[in-house]
Formats: C-alpha cells, sequence, structure tokens
C-alpha cells in the first residue's frame, strides 16, 4: 500500500496497513463507540444534523492531502494518518544521537514514552469540550465552519495518539485510551490533565486567543515529539502539525479581524483614544484594552503549560532520544548538550535574573523562548492594523513572570511589565490586566449569532478570503437542527 494515500475501506480509515494489522483494527474499532458516545456528549452542542463544508485528509502528501466537502460531523471520517517513513531516518539528539531510529518502543522508555503521548492526547479532546458551546454563539457560518474544522481534527488527533497507545502499549495502552474518553474539561473529580485545558472559553475572543497561544503550544510540543526517537510518534506528530497550522490561522485572523473591526468602528466614530473604554463599547465593538487583558490571560496561562523552567523530566526525555527541541536537526551543535548552558530566567533575592543552568534541565524554558519569539509574530501584524488606521497603542506580550501558577514565579506578583508588586498591590490592579467580570460580560452581550450566509457580526470583520476560496456569501453550514 502507498502509504501517501489513505485507506478508505475500513471503518477506520487510515495509511497504517490497518487491514492487515487485525488486533490493532479491532482494539481500535472497539474504542470507537466509546468515541461516538464521547463526541455526543461532549462535543459541539447542536449542528451534528447540519452539513458542514469539511475538509478531510485523503493523503498525506504535503503537496495536496485534503479533500473539502459538506459533511455531517457524525460521519466524519477520523483517521489514522502518519507522515511517510523517512528512509534511513536516525535519532537526532540525546544519548542515542546517531542511531537508527526505532520501530518500535523501546523498553527501557516505555513508560516516558506513554506518559507524553497520554499528556498530548489528553489536550485534543479537551479542546472540544472547552469550545462545545460556542456553536450557538458563531459570528457567522464561516467561523461556524472554521470551529467546527478544529473540533473535528482535534478529534482525529486524539484518534491518532490512541492508535499508538493501542498498537504500541498493549494492555496499559488501551487502559489509557479508556481514561482519556473519560476525563472532562474542568470536571471536579476527572479534570484533564494541564490547567489551560480545564479553563473555560466562554466567547468567540477567548476562542481566538486560545487558538492563537494554547493551540501554539501544541504546535512547539509536537514539534518537539516530531524529532523523537520513537518513528511512529514523530510520524503521527509531523502530519498533525499539517494539520494544526489551520488552527493557529484561525486564531491570528480571527484576532486581527476583531482589531481592524474595532478600528474601523473608532475612526467611523471619531474617537481618537482607544483607551476611552466606555465610548468605545457603546459603538458594540469589542475595545483595544479588553483585547490586552484577554491575551494577557492566554498567554499567561499557555506559558503554564511548558512546566518548570528547570527540569529534570524534560533532561531525562532528551537524554533518552524520546523529546527533542524545537527543529532540532536545523540546530547546529552536539545535540547532547553535555557541557552546555542555557540562560534561565530565575528569582535571585526578589529580582528577576537571567542565570546561566545546564542546557540539558534548561529545555523546558528553551521551548518557552522559542514559543514566545512564534506569539511575536501575531503582536506585528494586528499593531500594524493599529498603527495603520492611525492609533497609538500596541498590544503587548505580559512579562513572563505575570500571572503565573507554574514555575519560577508561581508565588509571586508581577505586573504585566515584570515588576514585582505585593499582594495587595495585585489585588488592588488585576482587574486592569486580566479580564474582569465585567468585561466577560460586556463580550458576551456581543455574542449573538449571525447564520446568513455572507453575514457576519458587527464586532468582526469578515476575512480577506474564504475557506478553499469560496465566495463570501457561501453557505459554509447548512443549518439542520
Ligand atoms: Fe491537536
Ligand atoms: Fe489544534
Amino acid at each position: 500500500m502507498n502509504t501517501m494515500n489513505v485507506d478508505y475501506t475500513t471503518k477506520i480509515p487510515n495509511n497504517v496497513n490497518l487491514s492487515e494489522d487485525r488486533q490493532v483494527l479491532k482494539a481500535l474499532e472497539g474504542w470507537h463507540p466509546g468515541y461516538m458516545d464521547w463526541w455526543g456528549d461532549m462535543g459541539p452542542e447542536g449542528f451534528q444534523q447540519s452539513l458542514v463544508y469539511l475538509r478531510t485528509a485523503y493523503s498525506v502528501d504535503p503537496r495536496g492531502w485534503a479533500k473539502f466537502d459538506y459533511v455531517r460531523m457524525p460521519e466524519y471520517r477520523w483517521g489514522i494518518l502518519l507522515a511517510p517513513q523517512e528512509e534511513n531516518r536516525v535519532i537526532p539528539f540525546g544519548e542515542h544521537y546517531g542511531e537508527p531510529a526505532w520501530q518500535e518502543v523501546p523498553g527501557e522508555h516505555r513508560a516516558m514514552l506513554r506518559r507524553l503521548i497520554v499528556i498530548q492526547g489528553d489536550t485534543e479532546p479537551a479542546s472540544v469540550e472547552q469550545q462545545r458551546h460556542l456553536g450557538k454563539t458563531a459570528p457567522s457560518l464561516y467561523d461556524l465552519r472554521n470551529l467546527f474544522q478544529v473540533n473535528v481534527e482535534e478529534g482525529r488527533h486524539l484518534w491518532a495518539m490512541v492508535y499508538l497507545l493501542q498498537k504500541y502499549f498493549g494492555r496499559d495502552g488501551r487502559e489509557e485510551a479508556d481514561e482519556l474518553l473519560r476525563r472532562r474539561s474542568g470536571d471536579a473529580d476527572s479534570p484533564r490533565m494541564l490547567g489551560a485545558f480545564n479553563e473555560k472559553t466562554p466567547d468567540w475572543l477567548s476562542f481566538f486567543m486560545f487558538t492563537y497561544f494554547t493551540d501554539r503550544d501544541g504546535k512547539m510540543q509536537l514539534h518537539s515529539l516530531a524529532q523523537s526517537g520513537f518513528d511512529p510518534l514523530s510520524r503521527t506528530c509531523r502530519f498533525m502539525l499539517t494539520e494544526e497550522a489551520h488552527h493557529m490561522f484561525v486564531g491570528e485572523t480571527g484576532i486581527s479581524r476583531v482589531v481592524q473591526r474595532t478600528c474601523e468602528a473608532m475612526k467611523d466614530a471619531g474617537i481618537g483614544d482607544p483607551s476611552d473604554i466606555a465610548k468605545v463599547r457603546a459603538l458594540g465593538v469589542i475595545d483595544l484594552p479588553t483585547i490586552q487583558k484577554k491575551l494577557n490571560l492566554h498567554y499567561s496561562l499557555s506559558l503554564d503549560l511548558f512546566g518548570s523552567e528547570v527540569s529534570t523530566n524534560a533532561a531525562n526525555a532528551f537524554n533518552a532520544g524520546v523529546k527533542g527541541r524545537y527543529r532540532e536537526t536545523q540546530i547546529e551543535d552536539d545535540h547532547r548538550l553535555q557541557n552546555t548552558t542555557y540562560p534561565v530566567l530565575k528569582l535571585v533575592n526578589g529580582q528577576i535574573k537571567r542565570v546561566d543552568e545546564p542546557a540539558l534541565t534548561a529545555l523546558n524554558m528553551r521551548l518557552r523562548d522559542d514559543y514566545t519569539q512564534d506569539c511575536a509574530k501575531g503582536m506585528l501584524r494586528w499593531n500594524k492594523i493599529i498603527s495603520t488606521a492611525g492609533y497609538d497603542f500596541k498590544l503587548t506580550l505580559p512579562n513572563v513572570a505575570f500571572h503565573r501558577q507554574i514555575g519560577e514565579f508561581k508565588d509571586v506578583h508581577a505586573t504585566p511589565e515584570g515588576a514585582l508588586i505585593d499582594d495587595a498591590t495585585w489585588g488592588k490592579r488585576k482587574s486592569g490586566w486580566l479580564p474582569s467580570s465585567d468585561d466577560g460580560d460586556f463580550i458576551a452581550s456581543l455574542m449573538t449569532p449571525v447564520t446568513e450566509p455572507g453575514g457576519f457580526a458587527p464586532w468582526i470583520s469578515p476575512p480577506k478570503v474564504g475557506i478553499d476560496n469560496k465566495p463570501g456569501d457561501f453557505e459554509y453550514v447548512k443549518i439542520e437542527t
């Protein structure tokens, strides 16, 4: 079988020859009903009978891998797709540097690999759960379709991780696969594994922030796992990254369109000061200071996903050849990191200082730095929209010490500029930096759905181009209740 193309004859589409891998096919078919139950309970609320213009992967060839068509979400073909195997691939880092990549799980690293796959897998259904209410308030059919595209693909990413668990980890892999369907975002008794995936996504601005900042953490993690010496994991993650790009596109362009609309409305109304919140809100658009607060929240929650700056787990995973660095193969060094250091931001005598730490234990910090750089690109685009409209206002990433619950800065308070402050000052000022319940109420008041083709809610601009080059009034979702 050509691994570029996907076999759609089995119940579970795949390019891993499942029809000849009876045991795994059976295990996955056994898991399927539970997945459909989960989708029914925790997937998008409503719209299950609607026809949604979705892309489905039919190949893993980067030159053309998806086709678009109307699909009812429960009939989406969630498949197991791995990027093609690279011939003679070697482990690109760690103690096994240069050795042939593993096609089976090495016994000594089994527990570590399983844990990393479970953590990644847990985030996929979590975001679907977090976003399940948003369909009701979509600002357009275009946005509604994008939400559902992201949701079905996160569902597929869960399948991708479950395949690895069931094929390579025997009985405990199957148990973990069942647990992935049992945990629920925000549940008091069995929450999802990571903090940001238990937060609410109450409105569409949060959704765009989530897909910009939190899906981007996913991108960084997938890039690191795509370097893995365990080849099936590497191939899985490489294909997931092609889908993930769209999720971040939804975030980046979503925020751009909100900023654009706000600037236009301010200009039309002759408002000169973007910080005149009451006046701007009276126009029915989201003021820039509130957008900044949402950004502060989602960026800081996402930074927590990188774990502690200094971490022996991260060092062990690297040494073992299990999890590499962002773009490992493009880095010019020895890829072993035994004798090098990396500057880490730490709290030293009540001050934020850069301290050289062994590069191996500082890998989380390094990945987080790569992430921050990647995040900064969006600021440039959004600020360009603001300055082009003639406004003197800049969206910025808050300091890494701001609003942290994990790592070096979890026990202190800092301003978005990085000045350390005491509890009382934080208590007094935090509603100026993070969304307050009033801010939430205001945004919620704008969230009324627009469902006619080509229509857009007044707080967001239309996109520059349609999905699959469709015209502006294309009916991306044929709503059926
Ligand atoms: Fe994902
Ligand atoms: Fe995603």
